[in-house]
Formats: structure tokens, C-alpha cells, sequence
């Protein structure tokens, strides 16, 4: 099997170090000190599956029992575990992008992948591109819903009619939907909608807890066992401090949640701001990422992200990671005066052109 390398992560790796992120697609993360750390003795967590308290809390959010619910290292591994244990290579997914890279990667190592791609400036999606690209031997539909790098959240009516389609050709719809919560109105989430709903996410994005490593998958049965059976050969075990959290952070999840949508919010207008300032075209979605086109002047996001980064010290995500080389990802979901200070930075860059 042989995987794309992970574009951005490369990308990072060359330029994280000693620079300021303006490329961290979460919300700023949580001091560990909010939280107890300590959940007693440090053996596996057992059952390997997840406490079955705690995964039947998480099944409610699906009307879904505890059985349907594994807890995964973060999100990237709830997907990984769906794709492996889903995919045959004679299997067809189709994957609909831009998007984060290991939601078409992988099924593109391991079967056979039709990208249904979404334009600017509003990214919206049709359901009947996705009903166009099925196949007899279509096995799973992919969606992010809110996007990353977009911001776009498609409306409940489009998720239910890519549903509806992937469920007459008995293949699963998967929706990552690791940003749902930073929505104001966060809507039902995919796993909600039947059988063949699958639904990932973790608490990196929303509570800014990527650090803490906790994700989780939800489905039905057949599936969750499957996924369950790659986990035994990946990690075995959510990690036991990171599972001792995610219980208080779900017993403090309204509070922490309406502090993140309201920093959310504050950065977002910041944001706004600059970009009309500079006649950056971009489209304002949910969550923490813009997708603006690159200013006049730079032949590629990846040019002006070089030039930016080697100037000013400032780290963007080149569009090119997402297939839109016309396009830069800025993530303002970082500390307030982080974004300030890099937007300054930005701005002298642009200006002093
Ligand atoms: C759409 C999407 N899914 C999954 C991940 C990985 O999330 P986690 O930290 O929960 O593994 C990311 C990270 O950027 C993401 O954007």
C-alpha cells in the first residue's frame, strides 16, 4: 500500500519552528490546568473500546447504543480505522474536495477514489454531482461538514439528499464532523440520519484539545466492530488521561463551548476586517479556517506562503495542499493577540510589495 505524503505536515514541519502559526486550523488550545489529570492507576483503558458509560453518553448525540460508539487517538484515527477495515480494492468511494487530505489519500490507497471537486466563491455543493459519481461498486461517500479549508457547512437538506443517495446504493456516508461544534446551530450529525451514517470527530478542533488526543467513531454495528478490529493492530486503547478528561470536558461542554464560539467569533471579525481592508476575496463560512485567493502579484499560494514565512516569520497553509494553488488557508482560531500580531505582520508584507 502506498500513501501520498501529507502535504501540509510537510509543509509545517519545514516552517513551524520558531515562526507564528497563522495555519492551526483549531481553536486555541485549553491550558491543561483547567482539567484533573490524574485517573488513578495508568494500565490500559479496558474496556479497549472505551468506557461504556461514557461511549453510551457520546451514542446519544447519534440515538445510537454505547456499542456503536469507539473511542479512537483523535479524529485521524477514527478515519483511518473507517477506510481500513471499509475499503476492498475492487471498493469505489467518492470523496467530495477540497479537503483534508487524508479523506481522499487514504481511500486512494486503498480503492478506487472519484473526487467530487467544489468551486469558489461559495463552495456549494450539489447533490446530484455526488448521485453522478456513484457506482455499482461504490462502497462509501466522504464528506467534512464544516469544511476544512472552506468554512462551508452545507445545509441539512444537501446532507440528507448525499444521504439519501449513498443509502440507495448500500454505501455508508462518512461525515467528519470535527468542527460541528463550533457551529452556532450545529446540525444533526450524520450518524443520526440512519444505517449507513457514519460520524467522526474528537475533541481537537472545537475545545482546542488536539494535544489530548481523543476522537471517536460512530455507526452501526458491523461497522464499529470492524473498525474496532484495525484499532486492536493500531493503538489498542484510547489513552487513559485523555479519556479521565473527555469526561469533564463533556460535563463542562456547553460553557467551554460558548467561550470558543464567542473567541470564534471575536477573531472572525478581525479577520473580516483585514481581508476587505486588502481586497482579499474569501468566502466566510463556520469554524476557523478562510480559504481567501492569493493577492495580486504571487503566482502561487505556495509563493506568496514562502515569501510571507521568509519575510515576516508568519506561517500560512499554501492552497496548493487542497488542490487550489490560486488559494491560502489562514486559520484564526489562535490566541487574539496571536492573530493581531501576525495580521500586522501580513499587512506590512502586502503593503511594503
Ligand atoms: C477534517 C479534519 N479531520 C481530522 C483532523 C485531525 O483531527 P484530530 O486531531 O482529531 O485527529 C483534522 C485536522 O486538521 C481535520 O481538519
Amino acid at each position: 500500500m502506498d500513501v501520498a505524503p501529507f502535504e501540509l505536515e510537510r509543509f509545517f514541519a519545514e516552517h513551524e519552528h520558531g515562526n507564528l502559526m497563522l495555519a492551526e486550523s483549531g481553536i486555541r488550545p485549553l491550558p491543561a490546568s483547567e482539567f484533573d489529570l490524574d485517573p488513578g492507576e495508568l494500565g490500559y483503558t479496558i474496556p479497549t473500546a472505551g468506557d461504556p458509560d461514557l461511549r453510551a453518553r457520546v451514542a446519544e448525540r447519534y440515538d445510537r447504543p454505547a456499542a456503536e460508539v469507539l473511542f479512537t487517538c483523535g479524529t485521524q484515527e477514527a478515519n483511518f480505522l473507517v477506510f481500513a477495515s471499509l475499503l476492498e480494492p475492487s471498493d469505489h468511494v467518492v470523496v467530495v474536495t477540497p479537503t483534508y487530505q487524508s479523506l481522499y489519500a487514504l481511500p486512494e490507497a486503498l480503492a478506487d477514489v472519484t473526487r467530487v471537486e467544489l468551486s469558489g466563491p461559495d463552495w456549494s455543493l450539489d447533490p446530484d454531482r455526488v448521485a453522478e459519481a456513484m457506482r455499482p461498486e461504490t462502497a462509501l461517500v466522504v464528506i467534512n461538514n464544516p469544511n476544512n479549508p472552506t468554512g462551508r457547512y452545507h445545509d441539512a437538506d444537501t446532507v440528507r439528499a448525499v444521504y439519501e443517495t449513498a443509502a440507495d446504493h448500500g454505501a455508508y456516508l462518512l461525515g467528519d464532523e470535527v468542527y460541528r461544534l463550533l457551529a452556532a446551530d450545529p446540525l444533526p450529525p450524520v450518524a443520526s440520519l440512519g444505517e449507513y451514517g457514519v460520524s467522526t470527530t474528537g475533541l481537537s478542533k472545537a475545545f482546542g484539545l488536539a494535544g489530548l488526543r481523543f476522537g471517536w467513531v460512530a455507526g452501526d454495528a458491523d461497522l464499529v466492530a470492524g473498525a474496532a478490529r484495525w484499532k486492536d493492530y493500531t493503538t489498542i486503547a484510547p489513552p487513559k488521561v485523555s479519556q479521565h478528561v473527555a469526561r469533564q470536558v463533556f460535563d463542562r461542554e456547553a460553557v467551554l463551548l460558548e467561550r470558543n464560539r464567542e473567541h470564534a467569533a471575536e477573531n472572525r471579525a478581525l479577520l473580516r476586517s483585514f481581508l476587505d481592508e486588502h481586497d482579499c476575496s474569501w468566502y466566510e463560512g463556520v469554524g476557523v479556517n478562510a480559504f481567501p485567493e492569493v493577492p495580486a502579484g504571487f503566482e502561487s499560494g505556495l509563493e506568496f506562503c514562502e515569501a510571507l514565512v521568509e519575510a515576516e516569520g508568519v506561517v500560512l497553509a499554501p492552497g496548493g495542499a487542497f488542490g487550489h494553488p490560486d488559494r491560502f488557508r489562514v486559520g484564526f482560531g489562535g490566541p487574539t493577540d496571536e492573530l493581531v500580531a501576525g495580521l500586522d505582520r501580513l499587512g506590512r508584507f502586502l503593503d511594503g510589495r
